[in-house]
């Protein structure tokens, strides 16, 4: 063994030691249990004693040499660690999630109405012809089709599938499974091919509602719907029923509002937020309810409109692009 070359090697690589793991790796290549000095150390137990003394010696004074530097090395490691921490450097931001605008405002109206005792119901967002249109009156040839500009999809069956335009589908499938008196509302997705613009999205998001009892009328319709939207703005809000035609209510009417505080052009006028009315008899005999016991009223109410005037948001289309400028403002 030639000790002189060890000790230069040694020194060599102690002077390239840039952090703890350096070192560490340094102590196993000169220290450790395979390194170079211990195999010279399991060796001499062959010798004779008088020349195992002799190497003996020498090996041990080697070993101080060795952890002399070891130790010297660790001292100046630790005295200059290799990441200095600044404390007067401006923090990193850190980012976190959070929810969706949309989240946001259809939590804000599901709990407005759970609290007046409405159940909360989801479904499809792909149905058939029948509950889309024909169980709500709407049937293939009636001019009302044109309402909602379909998505249809490829089907190979008798039955046509599509997107559904509406939450309004839910009214049926939960009058199927279900007998009054009730209150439901059913959130969810709608889709319709139409040309965007900044208050009309290719999908968007309405909230279904549908109350049945024997004595439920227009004026329940009214009351309740007053209070869930002056409770969403605060009462910073006029909100305007006017007539209009749906085939699946009689009566039908369409709710605008407006900021009484609002003071961008943009949103100092009516914005149509749901259509809605009493519910028609035809739709009560199709899922086998007799019309002359009961009576109810239906809404569908646009989500992302309601968010608009919330947030002060000027166009429909910030919603979906993920622009993480925009979402981070919620
Ligand atoms: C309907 O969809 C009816 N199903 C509503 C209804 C339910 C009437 C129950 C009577 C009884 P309408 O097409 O007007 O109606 O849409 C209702 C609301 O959805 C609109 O007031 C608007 O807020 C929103 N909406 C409709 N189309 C779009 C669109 N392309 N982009 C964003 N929001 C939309």
């Amino acid at each position: 063994m030639n000790w002189d070359e060890l000790i230069n090697q040694a020194k060599k690589d102690i002077s390239l030691i840039k952090d703890s793991k350096d070192s560490e790796n340094w102590r196993i290549k000169y220290l450790g249990r395979k390194s170079d000095l211990s195999l010279f150390f399991n060796t001499i137990s062959h010798l004779s004693l008088e020349q195992r003394k002799k190497a003996g010696k020498k090996a041990n004074s080697i070993r101080q040499i060795l952890k002399g530097l070891y130790e010297e090395q660790k001292k100046n490691l630790n005295s200059f660690p290799a990441i200095k921490l600044d404390i007067t450097r401006p923090g990193e931001r850190i980012y976190h999630g959070h929810l969706h605008p949309l989240t946001l405002i259809t939590k804000k109206i599901t709990s407005s109405f759970e609290r007046m005792g409405f159940e909360i119901v989801e479904g499809p967002e792909i149905e058939t012809e029948h509950y889309n249109f024909d169980a709500l009156n709407i049937p293939a040839d009636h001019p009302a089709r044109d309402m909602w500009d379909t998505l249809w999809l490829k089907s190979k069956t008798k039955n046509k599938y599509l997107l559904r335009t509406h939450t309004s589908p839910e009214q049926i499938h939960y009058m199927e499974m279900h007998q009054p008196p009730f209150r439901i509302i059913a959130p969810g997705r709608c889709f319709r091919h139409e040309a965007t613009d900044s208050s009309h999205e290719v999908q968007f998001h309405q909230i279904e509602g549908l109350m049945v009892g024997d004595t439920i009328n227009m004026a329940n319709f009214k009351a309740i719907i007053e209070l869930v939207i002056r409770e969403i703005f605060s009462n910073d809000i006029d909100v305007r029923f006017r007539p209009s035609y749906f085939p699946f209510v009689t009566s039908g009417v369409e709710v605008d509002i407006k900021l009484k505080s609002a003071k961008d052009p943009l949103l100092q006028g009516w914005l149509e937020v749901m259509g809605a009315g009493m519910v028609h008899p035809y739709l009560f005999s199709e899922v086998g309810y007799n019309p002359d016991q009961w009576q109810g009223f239906a809404f569908g109410l646009g989500i992302e409109r309601i968010a608009m005037i919330k947030y002060r948001i000027d166009d429909i289309r910030l919603f979906f692009n993920s622009d993480i400028r925009f979402l981070e403002q919620f």
